[in-house]
């Protein structure tokens, strides 16, 4: 055991640090915390995690995971030893991660406007569960397992609810899902089914299910798995690891993802700031995260279309009663998320002042696409044998909007990330039967 792991609350104001132990998502005034480390990894790790992808027999180095154990060891384990490795750490044998990687795409680059050599996508629905939440389950379980939890708790609309029952029936213990009753992908609610998790069905939206599983797992003794559980945000910080590891470590003017409860974009920043202290990184990318135009708090409140004020996280003094003004506007007026992507039809995002610190480190940036246009960037993605999901297409579209409006130059070096494999099987099938859509293939007879 080396010691130098701890948790430490994101508000400078507040900044209570507790034991790597401690289980709570929150600090004890209400704030969100981080994983801290003391020690500052050596650059020559990235020869090692190189050389892991011949992984000799270990999958701990097939894992793209714990493939980059060092920079995520919060179990302050030997990372050399299997033994140690093998105790702690949580995998899918070694298969979170394990194929995700960034691919130029000719045909959603043509579709984008952007020369093929600068756009580059990473698929993460060939992680084992379908979706990019595989990355942070496996640390999260890490946790759960270190601190001897026996019920693994969350919120979902859909893919989480897939990667925890994975784990938790790998690792043999319980896990509630609770999901927004007929809000979920049917091939994300038959994955719970089919790993024997508990489906808790909450008559609302996500937001009202997240709610209601954190209440319960407080009263329950479960440990909770959503991505404001900060061990879920160091195993997605291998997401962009794995595609700076790809670009040999120069890093890409813009790197984008869809937006829904926002731990993505927290975990990129988080590794961002991270690498850039290290001085891994010299260049810091810019982070673009799209929302839905059904379901566009972050754009919002980020673009300063509510009470004209633009929402920042102002070096740890965001304007919070503004998004509490917000959230009782949309209660006010009625007004749900709503969105056929439903991956993404989040009104309130856990993460959102982590989200809100990532866009400033970034010089960052918010914007929507409509549903329609969402489906047209799956199909692209579709048509060069790559499979993504409806919230997956707004990475591509988000992409194809930002260079019409010139904030990306058509020389930027994009990363796009396409966050989940399709499980809603109708989708595609529904949009190709329709002539009108700019990528349809309908059937003959
Ligand atoms: N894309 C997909 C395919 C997702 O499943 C999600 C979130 C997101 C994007 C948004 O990511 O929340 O980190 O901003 N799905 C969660 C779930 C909420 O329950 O499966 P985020």
């Amino acid at each position: 055991m080396q010691g130098n792991a701890h948790l430490k609350c994101i508000n400078p104001q507040c900044g209570i640090e507790y034991p790597i132990e401690y289980t709570s998502v929150q600090c004890e005034k209400g704030h969100l915390l981080d994983v801290k480390y003391k020690n500052k990894p050596s650059p020559e790790l990235k020869e090692i995690f190189y050389k892991r992808r011949n992984s000799e027999g270990s999958i701990f180095n097939e894992s793209g995971v714990w493939r980059f154990r060092e920079l995520l060891n919060f179990c302050q384990i030997d990372t050399e030893d299997i033994k140690e490795c093998s105790k702690y750490l949580v995998s899918l044998d070694g298969a979170e991660g394990r194929q995700s990687k960034p691919y130029h795409m000719s045909k959603a680059a043509d579709f984008i406007g952007i020369s093929n050599e600068n756009l580059w996508l990473q698929p993460e629905g060939y992680n084992p569960s379908g979706s990019f939440k595989d990355n942070g389950m496996a640390t999260a379980v890490t946790h759960a397992k270190m601190t001897g939890a026996k019920k693994i708790v969350c919120a979902s609309t859909g893919n989480t609810s897939a990667s925890a029952g994975m784990f938790a029936a790998n690792e043999g213990i319980k896990c509630d899902v609770y999901i927004p009753a007929g809000q979920i992908a049917p091939g994300k609610l038959s994955q719970a089914y089919q790993f024997g998790a508990q489906i808790v069905e909450v008559n609302g939206n996500f937001d009202d299910a997240l709610k209601q599983s954190l209440d319960d797992a407080q009263n329950h003794d479960g440990y909770t798995v959503n991505s404001v559980n900060p061990f879920r945000i160091e195993g997605q910080k291998t997401i962009p690891f794995r595609a700076l590891e790809y670009l040999n470590w120069e890093a890409p003017d813009w790197l984008v993802y869809p937006g829904g409860a926002l731990g993505n974009i927290s975990s990129c920043g988080k590794a961002l700031m991270e690498l850039h202290e290290w001085g891994w990184i010299k260049k810091i990318p810019r982070i673009a995260v799209i929302n839905s135009e059904g379901a566009s708090t972050l754009s919002d409140l980020y673009n300063g279309k509510f009470e004209n004020e633009k929402l920042r996280w102002n070096d740890g003094n965001p304007n919070t009663e503004l998004i509490s003004r917000y959230y009782d506007h949309l209660d006010k007026e009625g007004l749900r998320p709503k969105t056929k992507a439903t991956a993404i039809q989040i009104g309130r995002p856990a993460n959102i002042l982590k989200g809100l610190r990532a866009l400033e480190f970034t010089n960052g940036i918010a914007t929507t696409v409509s549903d329609s246009e969402m489906l047209d960037g799956m199909s692209v993605v579709g048509l060069n044998g790559f499979d993504c999901e409806m919230a997956s297409g707004a990475t591509v579209v988000g992409i194809k909007k930002l260079i019409s409006e010139g904030i990306i130059k058509k020389d930027d070096v994009v990363v796009g990330i396409l966050t989940g494999r399709q499980k809603d099987a109708m989708i595609p099938v529904d949009y190709h039967r329709n002539s009108e859509n700019k990528f349809a293939i309908p059937p003959k007879n």
